[in-house]
């Protein structure tokens, strides 16, 4: 019985990648702005590795033509699977059609793209952007009695966290009319970016007056805490600051005083992203949607978090 059920499901398993073929998925990763991109390429890697799967990366260096070359390029491979991470939202329709027609499924990893027939991607496994920025405009309500003159270091223009951060963001602060974004300026996603626009928004005329910096990821707030140290201010006293991702070195500056709060976003979804993969290579159901769970972290809980963080 048992010799029988394994053949069967070892038959059925590999009917679509071809007998003993591995499975193979093509990923195409945005680049390496961030340490939170560098932990969900590794996540990528070794969930492959660990499922046996045949992963052809490639690398987009934060283009976008880039990125579409490669998709085609995995389409001439005859891959099983295409996963990718959008550098922007819009522009990839014409050749999610082209992936359509050569039959093979498609699952959005991390970001979402705008497409006009929901269908041309089977799966979309990430963070509920809004809500990110949602809860770290709540928590600076929270610490600053809804009195706060902000400014904002945006992600990569385009792309759906830096456009729906800001989203969620803008709409917990609305309820707070003490609460104002006096000034927003993309940084990349970047920390080297995040640093000059800082070090930018410090030299202008008004910057006596900001009292709070929301940056949409925690590279960016690195970057902002070094500018704003280098002109005599203090981070996470004379201006507070609250960020996306929670990457180790954001709980070590929580710890040192010099972050305030950083909400988390998971880059370690390379394991579902495998499992989806081999069940749409199988033609099995999967969910439209795999939304990870995430917490806060400030002053409150940052230590003791610090020693399990994996990223
Ligand atoms: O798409 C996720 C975002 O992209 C992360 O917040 C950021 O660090 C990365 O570059």
């Amino acid at each position: 019985m048992l010799t029988v059920g394994c053949l069967l499901s070892a038959g059925c398993g590999k009917k679509e990648t071809g007998g003993d073929k591995k499975l193979t998925v093509g990923f195409s990763q945005i680049g390496a702005e961030s340490a939170w991109r560098t932990a969900n390429t590794d996540s990528l890697k070794d969930a492959a590795q660990k499922a046996g799967v045949n992963l052809v990366f490639s690398d987009a260096q934060q283009k976008q033509e880039n990125q579409i070359k490669a998709l085609r390029s995995f389409v001439a491979q005859g891959v099983d699977v295409i996963a990718f991470s959008p550098v922007v939202s819009t522009g990839f329709e014409p050749v999610l059609q082209e992936i359509r027609q050569a039959k093979i499924p498609v699952i959005l990893s991390d970001r979402t793209v705008d497409v006009s027939d929901p269908a041309l991607y089977a799966s979309f496994v990430g963070s509920d952007f809004v809500e990110e920025g949602r809860r770290a405009g709540e928590w600076l309500a929270t610490h600053t009695d809804g009195k706060a003159t902000i400014v904002e270091l945006v992600g990569t223009p385009g792309a759906a966290p830096a456009i729906d951060r800001k989203k969620g963001f803008e709409e917990a602060i609305a309820k707070y009319p003490g609460m104002k974004i006096v000034k927003s300026q993309s940084g990349d996603f970047t920390r080297a970016k995040g640093k000059e626009v800082m070090e930018a928004f410090l030299k202008s005329p008004d910057a006596k007056g900001i009292t709070a910096v929301f940056a949409h990821n925690d590279d960016m707030a690195l970057g902002a805490i070094q500018a704003m140290e280098e002109a005599g201010v203090q981070p996470g006293k004379d201006i507070l600051i609250v960020s996306i991702d929670g990457v180790k070195a954001a709980f070590e500056a929580i710890v040192a005083g010099k972050l305030n709060c950083t909400v988390e976003c998971n880059p370690l979804i390379g394991g579902t992203i495998m499992e989806l993969s081999r069940k749409l290579a199988d033609h099995q159901e999967v969910p439209r949607h795999v939304t990870s769970q995430e917490g806060v972290f400030d002053s409150a809980n940052a230590a003791r978090e610090l020693p399990n963080r994996k990223y």
